[in-house]
């Protein structure tokens, strides 16, 4: 193995942590994000297959596309290939250290689209206007849960007629009884791709207060609740989802 795929590993909880403290999005989980997600998300690079299809068919002309949480860019990426190339891109993140890592991945993918990138907390004000396509890709689940309600209504509110917002989520069952099993597929699913069982607790430990799984039927409820026509469920792996909404 080359020297620059070690430093590309994820082996942020690789090492015993004596000192417990929550997951972060800084600069050391950044350099190692894209293997971290592939590793520990089933079906990721289909997700992002599936969003990036979903996004050509729903794109109006005139109109932008947002990545909410685009971390490094990968669905940007991905859309990038299918999507009109006069419409523009905009990634929000609150990760500098994301959005930096994401610039250099979007030129070194040969973007000439305009897009924009944008350091902004979604659980704040956030600004989203003309937009036909709007993505949140495994990030939902990081916004605190007080504020998702009005994040859901703001993203609403800036999607033109007929647009979409597109959701993948780590999620809970609908019944209790299956959490345990499902969460058993999953780190089984996790070992699989090389993760240790003392990487795998200590994630879960550090992710235990950050990320908040809902039930899928919740999520639905409260695209509902923002106003949204008609909710789609366009993928389901254990406690994976993928839902699209549209605005009528
Ligand atoms: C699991 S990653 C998303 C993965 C990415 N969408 C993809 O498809 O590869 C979650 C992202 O959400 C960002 N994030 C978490 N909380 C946020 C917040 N309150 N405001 C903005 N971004 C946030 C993190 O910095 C991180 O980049």
């Amino acid at each position: 193995m080359s020297n620059k795929a070690n430093l590309n590993k994820d082996e942020v909880f690789a090492e015993e942590i004596t000192k417990a403290s929550d997951f972060k999005f800084g600069a050391k989980v950044a350099s190692v994000f894209d293997d971290m997600v592939s590793r520990s998300v089933p079906y990721y690079g289909e997700i992002q297959r599936m969003i990036a299809e979903l996004a050509a068919d729903q794109v109006q002309k005139g109109t932008d596309v947002y990545d909410l949480g685009c971390s490094t860019g990968t669905t940007m990426i991905g859309m990038n290939t299918l999507v009109d190339p006069t419409i523009r891109f905009v990634g929000i993140d609150d990760s500098k250290e994301m959005l930096d890592k994401c610039d250099v991945k979007l030129k070194e993918a040969g973007f000439v689209r305009p897009y924009e990138l944008r350091v902004a907390d979604l659980g704040e004000k956030v600004e989203i206007t003309n937009a036909s396509v709007v993505v949140l890709c495994l990030t939902l689940q990081f916004i605190r849960p007080l504020y998702r309600e009005k994040l859901l209504k703001t993203i609403f509110d800036g999607l033109v007629p007929g647009g979409v917002l597109i959701i993948s989520e780590k999620i809970l069952a609908e019944e209790n009884s299956f959490n345990r099993d499902f969460i058993k597929y999953y780190y089984d699913y996790k070992r699989r791709n090389h993760y240790s069982d003392m990487e795998i607790s200590q994630k879960r430990e550090a992710l235990e207060n950050v990320l908040i799984p809902y039930k899928l039927s919740e999520n639905i409820y409260l695209l509902r609740e923002a106003g949204f026509a008609h909710v789609e469920t366009f993928f389901k792996w254990y406690n994976f989802s993928g839902v699209i909404a549209v605005k009528k």
